[in-house]
């Protein structure tokens, strides 16, 4: 399996995309050093690095700058230079003897000059220990499909007074971009080893590595929210959960105060123990299952201390939850029972246990799992985790693994990027192509915390998350692709795309939009913003113009211009032209005279979509997608489909926006792509979520909140509503289950609406949510149940009730239907291919209307 890839931890500074404003609670005697930086220089985060040729002590190195800038660094600092070692080198750091440190090392794989970086293997030892040996940044941030890595060390007391680390080449050279030195207080003792309980490790004089620091059932906390200045990151712990069951997550309530005591704060921030995952109220159901988390990349032959954090501030006496707790398969502690170890409601309190990892069958695992203690009796069947830390424990002076191999499916998905780019020299769209996965887990954190704090600023100077973001979701694809001010990308188009495609002048723009008129914003992404214009005395068109400052999304830009002008359908927007002169881009698209979808489902007073309509809307956005799927040349993956995404034209013909995520396949024969998770919160498949496989379903998946959106008017996250109400696919499936979806259905169709035609759709959406991949529709079966849908309401529409007595016939016609489908489905594959002329859907629209309709037979 290619789990190697999928959602590890490393450490991604997600502070960079989440501008905390406010200094940095760094303490005076930490180092924070941006290497090969001349002069101190702040983050995002307003941290400051410093300089660190001082504590260089010797052999050969040099200040280096990359070459091109990962969409996902939002800063220059520290990752843009470098320091390169060409032969061993050290640094010497002042520290207090019989201190314990957290050293971090950050690492962005770039060129720097001459200097590739993926032909750098090196060693990093402090003082005596091995941290690292033929280290290739490279090809970890490549299993990780990240662009940067962050290695968290946590070094026991030494009676040095000093910090030697040594960077020794072992092939091409060594490099580091940053390196952190905190101090921190000595918070491990002597801890009882699973499985032997007459075995103990000395944690106290044991050096660490971190490997996991998760908030369970909370989000993302950042450096500057750290706890006793140790700026820790803390992440999300939902993509570690297993199984279809991961319980249930919860708040502290105001009326409860959280209460250290005497556990010093420094053990984590109250943000930590404020949060909890538990299984839920169900007896029944939670006397089945086990709370379980799967943490991959666990190097084995190493020993692991696992910290787990706990608060109950819901229950207040002992034996009302009692639970067991397994690792690896093994009781490491049977009754737990959290109040009974804090002393009472809201106190916190952490447990450590340590494991031995064996080496196995390969892709080693840790695994997690809570279950209540049937056998004590407790008053109720629960189990409950509010954080949780895992650190490998060095063994012979040595905390060093094999490099992970990046899986052979995003290997094969790079050859294709390389080919597809038409552009052999440019490494940096490489790096760009695989560089999103910091962004990945970063993205969904920072809209986790702006979901949920419903804060309304989530970035300042980093603009791509705001895309993300439904609640900011803006009118006219809100893209990606934010567009560089400052390269000349339309020199990498190929040529067969600047052939389709038509060059504006930058006059012509300017002329469109009446020199850019604020009154004829449409729209503000990312990227800038999108104005509606006239051009050629006459043709209405919407102009993404790319933010000067922006220094992103040179390859989105590319990326954009190549796929939009070879998809030609009458579901997609189409790509008219594009600009590139005098440092301004702009893309070119048809004008949309109606906005988005989603303004008129449920904002200001536009709210007045028959059924009808909807259901039309609906058939054309699954016509657009399905062209993607299976239309074009390449199998082309939306990866974010949402009502923002779907555009009306005066027509209210709907059509597919914004493919700046969008993602072509080779034949997809290998059935999924493996690759980093981007899209929207609320519409993610929980499946790509996990495993990092992109297949057609993610976006059946997605395409099943868009039905809900649409039949309950609602968006797919509203964090003002109850907890168990804010995401839509969720309480739809409960109320779809419980029979009593018609509560959440949109107050406006009320009694317009043909029940069959209902209730097909309900069906039809919540296979689209299925669990697995596997188990949704294709968009071939979701266009024919929408069609039969559409007939439904219509008969309806016309005076016609007797929808029961047609459902032999409709079945019958299902089964016709499908057939023929398939068959259109499989003969070519390529459509659209030979010409680029107006393309359209592959009929399926005719075939339905035909078979389904009954007056036409
Ligand atoms: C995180 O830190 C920022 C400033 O550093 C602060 O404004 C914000 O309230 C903090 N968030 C939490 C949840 O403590
Ligand atoms: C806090 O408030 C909740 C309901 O709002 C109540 O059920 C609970 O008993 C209260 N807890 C305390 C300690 O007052
Ligand atoms: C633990 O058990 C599960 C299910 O029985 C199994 O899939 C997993 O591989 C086991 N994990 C370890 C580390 O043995
Ligand atoms: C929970 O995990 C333990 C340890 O792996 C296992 O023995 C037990 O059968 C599991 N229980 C359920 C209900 O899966
Ligand atoms: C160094 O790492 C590479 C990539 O994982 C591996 O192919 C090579 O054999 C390693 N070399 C040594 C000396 O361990
Ligand atoms: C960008 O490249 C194109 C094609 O190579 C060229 O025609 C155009 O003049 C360039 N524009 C700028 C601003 O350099
Ligand atoms: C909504 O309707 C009211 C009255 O009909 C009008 O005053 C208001 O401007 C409208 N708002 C929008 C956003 O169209
Ligand atoms: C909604 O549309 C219907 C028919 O198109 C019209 O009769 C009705 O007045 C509209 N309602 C509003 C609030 O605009
Ligand atoms: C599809 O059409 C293309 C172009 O005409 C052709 O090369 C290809 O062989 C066809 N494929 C099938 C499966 O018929």
């Amino acid at each position: 399996m290619n789990a190697k890839t999928q959602g590890l931890f490393f450490l991604v500074s997600l502070s960079l995309l989440c501008n905390a404003h406010g200094k940095s609670s760094d303490t005076a005697d930490s180092l924070v050093l941006g290497c090969g930086w001349e002069s101190s220089s702040s983050d995002a985060d307003g941290r400051k690095w410093e300089p660190d040729a001082k504590f260089i002590t010797g052999g050969n190195s040099a200040s280096v700058r990359a070459q091109f800038q990962d969409p996902s660094l939002v800063s220059d600092t520290p990752y843009m230079t470098a320091r390169i070692f060409t032969s061993k080198a050290t640094y010497k750091f002042p520290v207090k003897p019989n201190g314990r440190y957290f050293l971090r090392l950050h690492f962005y794989p770039a060129l720097y000059g001459s200097n590739n970086a993926e032909e750098a293997y090196f060693s990093v030892v402090a003082n005596d220990l091995t941290l690292l040996k033929n280290f290739s940044a490279s090809l970890t941030c490549k299993a990780l499909t990240q662009a940067y890595i962050i290695r968290e060390y946590s070094l026991a007391p030494s009676t040095l007074d000093s910090l030697t680390l040594t960077f020794e080449p072992s092939v091409g050279f060594a490099f580091v971009n940053g390196i952190e030195l905190i101090p921190m207080p000595d918070m491990f003792d002597t801890v009882t080893m699973i499985g032997f309980s007459d075995q103990t490790v000395d944690a106290k004089t044991s050096n660490m590595q971190t490997m996991y620091r998760l908030n369970v059932g909370g989000q993302y906390v950042s450096p500057n929210n750290d706890s006793a200045g140790l700026t820790r990151t803390w992440y999300d712990d939902l993509p570690y959960t297993y199984g279809a069951q991961s319980g249930v997550t919860n708040q502290v309530e105001k009326n409860v105060t959280i209460d250290y005591k005497d556990m010093p704060a420094s053990v984590a921030p109250m943000d930590i123990y404020s949060t909890v995952r538990s299984m839920g109220n169900d007896k029944a159901i939670n006397q089945n299952y086990n709370l379980t988390w799967v943490f991959q990349q666990i190097d084995p032959n190493y020993m692991y201390l696992v910290r787990l954090h706990f608060c109950d501030f819901y229950y207040t006496k002992p034996n009302q939850i009692v639970f067991n707790i397994y690792i690896n398969n093994q009781t490491a502690q049977s009754e737990a029972d959290v109040i009974a170890w804090s002393g009472g409601q809201g106190v916190p309190t952490y447990k450590d246990f340590v494991v031995y990892v064996v080496d196995g069958k390969g892709d080693e695992e840790l695994w997690l799992a809570l279950h209540p203690a049937i056998e004590t009796k407790p008053e109720f069947y629960d189990a409950q985790l509010n954080g949780v830390e895992i650190f490998k424990l060095d063994m012979k002076k040595s905390l060093a693994g094999p490099n992970p191999k990046p899986s052979d499916l995003y290997l094969k998905d790079e050859e294709e990027q390389k080919t597809f780019d038409d552009d052999k020299t440019s490494n940096a769209n490489v790096i760009g192509g695989a560089a999103g996965g910091a962004a990945a887990f970063g993205a969904v954190a920072a809209i986790c915390i702006a979901v949920y704090q419903r804060k309304k600023r989530v970035t300042g100077t980093e603009s791509h998350t705001s895309s993300w973001l439904p609640i900011y979701g803006s009118h006219t694809s809100a893209s990606k692709s934010t567009i560089s001010g400052k390269s000349n990308a339309s020199s990498h188009l190929s040529s067969a795309a600047q052939g389709r495609c038509r060059r504006f002048t930058f006059a012509e723009m300017k002329h469109a939009t009446k020199n850019f008129d604020e009154s004829n914003v449409i729209g503000v992404g990312g990227f800038g913003k999108v104005y509606k214009g006239m051009v050629d005395a006459g043709t209405k068109v919407a102009i993404k113009r790319s933010n000067p400052s922006s220094e992103q999304g040179v390859h989105e830009f590319q990326t954009e211009i190549e796929m939009l002008s070879e998809l030609r359908h009458k579901h997609l927007v189409s790509l008219i032209g594009f600009c590139d002169e005098d440092n301004e881009m702009c893309l070119v698209y048809d004008y949309m005279a109606r906005g988005t979808l989603r303004e008129h489902l449920y904002k200001g007073n536009k709210t007045n979509l028959s059924w009808k309509r909807r259901l039309e809307i609906c058939i054309g956005a699954a016509k657009g997608l399905h062209y993607l799927h299976t239309g074009a040349k390449w199998t082309i993956i939306h990866r974010d489909v949402k009502t923002t995404n779907i555009l009306l034209d005066e027509h209210w013909d709907a059509k597919v926006s914004d493919f700046g995520l969008s993602k072509t396949g080779p034949e997809m024969s290998a059935g999924h792509v493996s690759t980093v998770v981007k899209g929207s919160f609320g519409y993610l498949d929980p499946e790509y979520f996990r495993r990092q496989q992109l297949t057609e379903k993610s976006d059946v998946y997605s395409f099943g909140v868009v039905l809900f959106e649409i039949l309950c008017a609602r968006p797919a996250l509203n964090p003002s509503l109850p907890k168990e109400q804010v995401s839509l696919a969720d309480w739809a499936l409960h109320c779809q289950k419980k029979g009593v979806l018609e509560d959440i259905v949109d107050p406006h169709l009320k009694g317009k609406i043909n029940q069959e035609s209902m209730k097909k759709f309900a069906d039809t959406a919540e296979k689209c949510l299925a669990d697995h991949g596997l188990d949704r529709p294709t968009l071939n079966d979701i266009l024919w149940n929408l069609e039969l849908c559409l007939q439904l309401q219509e008969n309806m529409d016309n005076g016609g009730s007797s929808t029961h007595s047609r459902r032999g016939e409709t079945n019958h016609n299902e089964a016709n239907a499908r057939n023929q489908n398939t068959a259109t489905h499989n003969s070519n594959r390529s459509l659209g291919s030979e010409s680029d002329v107006d393309v359209n859907d592959l009929n399926t629209g005719e075939v339905f209307s035909q078979i389904v309709n009954p007056k036409g037979r």
